[in-house]
């Protein structure tokens, strides 16, 4: 039975127990709520991690184009969360690909507001729909990772409203999102600058007021730095804790009178409303229900697929985009292929989830090899990987680590700040490379490995540290520093990806050498992350092995075999939380393996491994090409799948891929002077490919699929309908031989008047809205789509709300955003 809360305990209930739950509050009837990542499965909270269903990465996702599908893995989503006793997921991530350098490009959905929007609102309700709370963020102005725990995010107004916000606005009034999170960045809007965790503004006056959003408002994981801002600004929890700057100062600020009870008791209602939601309530809430509102009522549950891994074969296959498909070399037909000729990095080490906080860990993991083997099991497959793309060495073999006494692992002591030993030497399996949980007085340690080698070769042996430290190799100072690591490297992910000295060692037939390795570190103390000593070993046998011979190897397999797969892509040293990438170009000699390879097979198929785009400068001259994105678990069964078309690789691209770095029009996302400019205001994406005439490799909305498309003369109604649309529709028609699925975008063009009486700017082009559908060969469909009202809205700046400016405007049926496909013109 609930009682009367203390203060105290209201506040407490304000910041987490853990990284990664709340407290009960049994005066409140309330238990923990249990939060956990993410946007491509379920990471846990548990250690070692649980396996979990592991999805492609959400620009896949977007690529379907198609709510049902969306909806589909949402459920998954759902489903996998109640399994693992997770209450509300931290997904999913809303802020757009403004530029595509962007480190979480490949976590977001789309460059465009009104897709990512789409997604996002089927995601979450059928999420919902599982009695499973999500975690909508990041809000707002997220789009970049360079010094993302600082930047201003400065969006011009129109923008901000039009492009950033949007989908954050559906995520409440379409979706009814039970929690939202509040970004690391700052942000300035309506005339404040302000940590996003603190911005009154954006969170209590538009998100809290203006949508009537009830939820919570999370912080992101150590974003709030302060007390009484964040209080004030409408923040309701922080996370991750204990710790942190509420608790007992946020008790000190209540009782100085500078934050009201009342502040503290919406904060505890909202927190309560999510348990009860997510079924975390035992008695008190009757009366919180009372802000339930209509809007959030969830989608009707949807049965577990019976068959998980059915599911996300399936999705990585229909999500892959068909980029290139000359003479309709693809689909493959197992039956003429005799032998393949399986090449490059990401054909023997497939890339399948990007790094951060996404990371799950999969149950087994379906690589090309077996996917091909299934699918063509009478040809005969060779598989080489061609060149490396790595920057890293891998993890290493446990079996080479062992102590001075030749134990298996290696030896880490601690030690506190004065050098004394702080409890025994320990024995640390070489697999495990933080050493969590370090104790209180530790401040720093000393770690001793010996590496054995006897594999005749050259071999890369190297450490990955994080902060200050002194390390030798043999006895031979090999790397110094004096940079202290704090909860930032984590923030920055470097310790994700920890550098450190390297050797390489020849070591002749017979022979056997060993690196003698001694390292003195800090204990790095990352907060509510935990205090950790890092060192990760890593080592590549076939270091400095013979490139060109390598490269020429798979260049004669792929000329000997009837048919080349070539799977190029990035990896996690590329596509990561915690950084922006420099570069657009593919690592490594990959390009050069493509073009040989093509040159030497005219039947080349190019499977790009990648969610980011990358610049692609042979993808006009080989047969081939498919985009199979960050796949999952799946990967080889969706790629064979994809290849011999036993399912439609139906994807569009959500993106705009680039022909070269030089014409992004948002090439990077580097703060200056602790500012990112959103320049560009509305001509966010494609709408900025548009607007400064510039041609990409393949446009937004681009994918052949297998089909052959027909579209008719749009027809718009006369009229609006009661719930406020404009119904047009296009007849579709399947031209080809085969049952294909077609994905109609419909595109608006309207009355401009860059910065004139109407004080807002237009872009040339924008997506309203799109509509997927399979149709049979030979057949014709009527699609219709419900434009809302507000595709046509422009965010007016000096009324300070949403208005329809009057004019003419094209509605166009198309295939991708530069397709001039099919038009209606209206009056308005
Ligand atoms: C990320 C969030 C994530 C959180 C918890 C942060 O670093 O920005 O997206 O949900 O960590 O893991």
């Amino acid at each position: 039975m609930a009682s009367v809360p203390s203060l105290e305990e209201k506040v407490r209930l304000l910041t987490g127990e853990t990284s990664f739950t709340s407290y009960a509050t049994p005066s409140l009837g309330l238990e923990a709520i249990t939060f956990s990542d993410g946007p491509i499965g379920i990471r846990g909270i548990a250690e070692p991690a649980p396996t979990a269903a592991q999805l492609p990465n959400p620009s896949a996702v977007a690529a379907a184009w198609d709510r049902e599908f969306t909806a589909r893995l949402g459920a998954l989503i759902g489903q996998e969360a109640k399994r693992l006793g997770v209450d509300v997921v931290l997904a999913p991530v809303v802020n757009l690909q403004r530029t595509p350098v962007g480190g979480r490009h490949f976590e977001m959905y789309s460059e465009d507001p009104v897709l990512t929007a789409d997604t996002m609102v089927a995601f979450v309700r059928a999420v919902q729909a599982e009695g499973v709370g999500v975690c909508v963020k990041h809000f707002v102005g997220n789009e970049s990772e360079t010094e993302r725990t600082e930047y201003v995010a400065r969006i011009p107004e129109q923008a901000l409203r039009e492009v950033y916000l949007a989908p954050f606005e559906s995520a409440v009034k379409r979706a009814g999102a039970w929690s939202v999170m509040a970004a690391y960045n700052r942000v300035e809007a309506g005339g404040e600058i302000a940590q996003a965790t603190d911005h009154g503004f954006l969170i209590n006056g538009v998100l809290k007021g203006e949508w009537g959003f009830d939820g919570v408002v999370v912080s992101d994981w150590l974003a709030t730095k302060t007390t009484v801002e964040a209080a004030l600004g409408g923040l309701d929890l922080v996370m991750p804790g204990p710790g942190g700057p509420w608790e007992q100062k946020l008790l000190a600020a209540v009782a100085a009178g500078e934050v009201p009870e009342s502040v503290i008791d919406d904060k505890v209602v909202r927190i309560a409303r999510l348990a009860q939601r997510v079924g975390k309530a035992t008695d008190a809430a009757g009366e919180l229900s009372a802000g339930e509102k209509g809007l959030d009522t969830p989608a009707e549950p949807a049965t577990r697929p019976s068959d998980v891994s059915a599911l996300l074969r399936e999705a990585v296959a229909q999500a892959s985009v068909v980029l290139r498909n000359e003479n309709a070399m693809l689909p493959l037909d197992p039956g003429s292929v005799a032998s393949i000729a399986l090449i490059g990095p990401n054909a023997v080490e497939p890339f399948v989830q990007g790094g951060g906080s996404a990371f799950v860990n999969a149950p087994y993991l379906v690589t090309p090899e077996d996917g091909l083997r299934e699918a063509f099991p009478e040809a005969e497959l060779t598989m080489h990987r061609g060149v490396s793309s790595r920057r890293f060495a891998h993890p290493i073999d446990p079996e080479l680590v062992t102590t001075a006494d030749g134990e298996p692992g290696y030896t880490l002591e601690l030690l506190d700040a004065d050098g004394d030993l702080v409890g025994d030497p320990l024995v640390v399996p070489a697999s495990e490379g933080w050493n969590r949980g370090v104790a209180d007085d530790a401040r720093s340690a000393v770690v001793t490995a010996r590496v054995t080698l006897s594999t005749p070769g050259a071999h890369r042996v190297e450490a990955g540290l994080s902060g200050i430290h002194t390390a030798w190799f043999d006895g031979e100072l090999v790397s110094e520093s004096d940079e202290f690591a704090d909860a930032n490297v984590i923030l920055d992910s470097s310790a994700n990806h920890p550098i450190g000295p390297s050797t390489v060692v020849e070591v002749a037939d017979g022979e056997t050498k060993v690196v003698e390795i001694r390292v003195e570190c800090q204990v790095v103390d990352a907060a509510a992350y935990g205090r950790f000593v890092r060192f990760e070993l890593r080592h590549d046998a076939e270091a400095q092995s013979d490139a060109d011979a390598e490269l020429e190897a798979a260049v004669s397999a792929a000329s000997a075999a009837d048919v080349a797969i070539v799977i190029v892509g990035t990896n996690e040293e590329v596509e990561s939380e915690g950084w922006d990438r420099q570069r657009l170009a593919l690592p490594g000699r990959q390009d050069e393996l493509v073009a040989r390879v093509a040159a030497a097979n005219p039947r080349t198929v190019v499977v790009v491994n990648a969610g980011e785009p990358v610049i692609l400068p042979w993808l006009d001259e080989v047969p081939a090409v498919l985009w199979w994105w960050l796949p999952g678990q799946e990967a080889g069964h969706g790629l064979a799948d994809a290849l011999t078309g036993a399912v439609e690789p139906s994807g569009r691209l959500p993106w705009t891929l680039p022909a070269t770095e030089a014409d992004v029009p948002v090439p990077d996302a580097v703060p200056v002077d602790g500012v990112v400019e959103y320049t560009e205001g509305v001509h966010v994406g494609y709408r900025g490919w548009e607007r400064l005439g510039r041609v990409p490799a393949r446009p937004f909305g681009f994918g052949l699929g297998y089909g052959t498309w027909r579209l008719g003369i749009p027809i718009a109604a006369e009229e609006w309908s009661p719930d406020d649309t404009l119904p047009v529709t296009v007849a579709l028609t399947n031209d080809g031989e085969r049952d294909a699925r077609g994905v109609v975008q419909f595109y608006l063009s309207g009355p401009t008047d860059v910065d004139g009486d109407g004080g807002w700017d237009r872009p040339k082009r924008w997506l309203a809205g799109y509509a997927a559908q399979d149709v049979l060969a030979g057949r014709v469909v009527a699609l219709t789509l419900r434009i809302p009202r507000r595709a046509f809205e422009v965010w007016s700046v000096a009324a300070q709300r949403w208005v329809l400016p009057s004019g003419e405007y094209t509605i166009r049926a198309a295939s991708d955003a530069r397709d001039p496909g099919q038009t209606v013109t209206i009056a308005l």
